[in-house]
């Protein structure tokens, strides 16, 4: 498969308004010359990542605002994206996660995020892949997934769970989509510094500057090379990528037992 080529071209990013999202979104301007199609919640971050992106990097940018929670504003995304317009990329990345004990997760809460992770994600790419493989340029889709997808996280035990669907089903697609040539790239970062971070709690215990932790512009880097070269499956990082060994090497058992001691609330 030839790499992907995002140079005037357009790439919709889920989850633009922040964090990994917002730092591949700019890399895509920035780095490829490729137009932008940003979608969130919060208008005020899009509209402002998208005059940034135009007036820095003379690319077009356009974003959609949307609760991808939200099965109807799902449609509606895919209509609005591909109304006169031809994708060549998606990145999959909006999501969501908590820190607690999974038995005390909201229902309410839980829900959003297997919609906000799961989901809409399945839905986008089903809705996506032919929309993608029907032109000549062979597009291509990234999923995020994440180590935590890799090692069950007790305190993330749910979110770790959607992660892990996204891994398996990301990697199983790919290979559905190889006839069409559409490629589908999982990636799967560790420790991230963004708001996902601050807003879980989980900053108090994982620091800026924490071995293995990254910040969002080195991951977005790391994320747009495995996804121009088509990688099926990226783990940003040698610490992410020798717990991605461990993960094959060890019992899930002990691992989970490990991690555990790692994440378990309180001082
Ligand atoms: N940070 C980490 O340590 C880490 C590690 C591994 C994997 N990841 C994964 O990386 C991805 C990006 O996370 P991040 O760290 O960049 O977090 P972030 O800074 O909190 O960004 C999350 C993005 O998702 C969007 N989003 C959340 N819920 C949404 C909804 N219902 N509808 C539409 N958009 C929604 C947010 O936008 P609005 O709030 O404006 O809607 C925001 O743009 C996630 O899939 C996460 O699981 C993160």
């Amino acid at each position: 498969m030839k790499t992907l080529e995002l140079r005037n071209r357009w790439t919709l990013v889920t989850g633009a308004s922040s964090g990994l999202g917002l730092e591949m979104a700019r890399a895509i301007a920035r780095d490829h010359g490729g137009h932008v199609l940003g979608v969130a919640r919060r208008r005020d971050r899009l509209e402002a990542l998208c005059e940034e992106l135009r007036t820095r990097h003379g690319v077009q940018a356009d974003c959609i605002v949307a609760d991808l929670s939200r099965p109807a504003d799902v449609e509606r995304v895919f209509t609005e994206a591909t109304r006169g317009r031809q994708l060549h990329g998606a990145l999959l990345n909006a999501g969501v996660t908590y820190w607690g004990d999974a038995v005390k997760l909201d229902w309410g809460a839980f829900q959003t995020m297997l919609d906000t992770n799961v989901t809409s994600l399945v839905r986008l790419s089903g809705l996506l892949a032919p929309h993608l493989a029907a032109h000549d340029t062979q597009g291509g889709m990234m999923l995020v997934s994440s180590v935590a997808g890799l090692i069950p996280v007790p305190y993330q035990a749910a979110y770790s769970g959607t992660k892990a669907f996204v891994l398996g089903y990301g990697q199983a697609l790919a290979q559905e989509l190889r006839p069409t040539g559409v490629s589908v790239t999982v990636f799967a970062p560790g420790g991230i510094s963004t708001e996902l971070m601050e807003n879980s709690g989980l900053a108090q215990r994982f620091k800026t500057g924490d071995l293995g932790m990254m910040t969002a512009p080195e991951c977005a880097s790391h994320a747009l090379r495995a996804f121009t070269r088509r990688k099926a499956l990226s783990i940003p990082g040698l610490l992410n990528q020798t717990l991605a060994l461990a993960a094959r090497l060890l019992p899930r058992g002990f691992l989970a037992q490990r991690t555990a001691a790692l994440y378990r609330p309180g001082p």
